[in-house]
């Protein structure tokens, strides 16, 4: 793990503090449908407060491509980020840099927070640009970065800024950072990684990474019909990725060479037609009629999967297994779900799930507080599952390095 300061390494007493937080929440006609990224930020705010600082809260939200939006503001988010932080009055600043920043912070008595206004309202925050940076710098004396899930953009208010003042990571962070190493750089083995979605293509880093860390590789969802295609096995109608039969051939040969154990599909949910009203049924794997369409694994594949949550004591889990979305197939990842959650509870299993259709498969099997961590991040996630080097973590190990 890279090496990092917390907040348990600065004295932020009487000192206003930058927190770069993710407050890039799903939000339907005005109103949160998740808070959970809020949520979880509130433990580092309260921390700062406990210690006699005034916090400027900063995030991006939404994808304004450099210019001001009204329906990409931050100001929705304040009543959320209130009741978060137990009724606490936060302060707006209409812009995040300049002269209407300044005059907010300005005010800010220790024990206060502020919120600016969305930061890619400004092109520099995704150019990195270093000016955007100096202008965030001015609002604050210590950085905090409690966003992992935006660690993988290399902008101003995670990278250049990080540079430019003593930089610590959040409490949110802190956790996101522990739980993803302990799940892969330092694991209890067996290590099973679990990897469903629709595409091998765009997982394809990913695999070839976990296979050369991981005991067992679990792979469902439409990803595991390109697989089995490229083994051979009639797919029928499914989902596939035929032009991609090369790399899931490397991806076998390169598992076999690592000994890792490749758990695919051995049998699956057809049906004529991706809707609860088509009639289903199961079949073997190798018994897939050419006008059906695989929807979900079926019940030995998840016997089979069992199994090996049965043996393994850490867990990466990333894409759910079928079209869970529609029902009946998303029997298939509700049971491994459910199956996961109880290895964890009975203490056998270190579980560490991500990615937004994985959360919302946790969330639906009713189990989403029963895994170990389940990271809040998509894209960040999945780039750290593939082994790279994320912007915002590396800032952070930089600024450690040279306290
Ligand atoms: C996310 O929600 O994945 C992060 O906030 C990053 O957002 P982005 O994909 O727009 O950079
Ligand atoms: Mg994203």
């Amino acid at each position: 793990m890279p090496d990092f300061l917390t907040l348990d390494d600065i004295d932020v007493h009487g000192k206003r503090v930058l927190l770069r937080a993710d407050l890039n929440v799903p939000v339907k006609d005005g109103k949160v449908t998740d808070a959970t990224r809020i949520e979880r930020l509130a433990p580092t705010i309260e921390t700062l407060i406990g210690k006699g600082a005034s916090v400027v809260v900063m995030s991006h939200f939404g994808r304004p491509n450099g210019k001001p939006d009204p329906a990409l503001s931050l100001r929705p988010i304040i009543m959320p980020l209130r009741r978060a932080l137990g009724g606490r009055e936060i302060e707006f600043a209409e812009d995040c840099i300049g002269a209407l920043a300044r005059r907010v912070v300005a005010g800010l008595a220790p024990g206060q927070v502020a919120l600016l206004e969305n930061l890619r309202f400004h092109p520099g925050e995704e150019a990195n640009s270093p000016e955007f940076a100096r202008a965030l710098s001015e609002l604050g004396e210590i950085y905090v970065d409690d966003a992992f899930s935006a660690a993988h953009r290399a902008h101003a208010s995670i990278a250049a800024l990080a540079q430019l003042l003593p930089a610590v990571a959040g409490r949110q962070m802190e956790a996101e950072l522990d739980a993803l190493s302990a799940a892969l750089e330092h694991p209890t083995r067996p290590v099973l990684a679990l990897i469903g979605g629709a595409k091998v293509s765009t997982k394809l880093d990913l695999l070839h990474f976990l296979i050369g860390k991981v005991d067992m590789l679990a792979i469902g969802g439409a990803m595991a019909n390109t697989i089995l295609y490229a083994q051979g096995v009639e797919v029928g109608r499914s989902v596939c990725e035929r032009e991609m039969v090369d790399s899931a051939r490397r991806i076998l040969a390169l598992a076999a060479e690592h000994n890792c154990r490749l758990i695919l599909p051995v049998d699956a949910v057809v049906a004529m037609e991706l809707s609860s009203a088509a009639p289903s049924r199961t079949v073997a794997i190798g018994a897939v009629a050419a006008d059906v369409m695989i929807l979900d694994i079926g019940p030995s594949t998840v016997a089979g999967i069992g199994a090996a949550l049965d043996e393994a004591r850490t867990l990466v889990w990333n894409g759910p297994l079928g079209a869970f979305e529609t029902q009946p197939f998303d029997r298939g990842t509700l049971s491994v779900a459910r199956k996961v959650a109880d290895r964890t509870k009975a203490g056998r299993l270190r579980s560490v799930a991500g990615g937004g259709d994985t959360v919302a498969a946790l969330a639906a099997a009713g189990v989403g507080d029963d895994l170990s961590y389940v990271s809040t991040a998509g894209g960040a996630f999945l780039e750290w599952l593939e082994g790279r080097e994320l912007p915002g973590v590396a800032a952070l190990a930089s600024a450690s390095r040279k306290e």
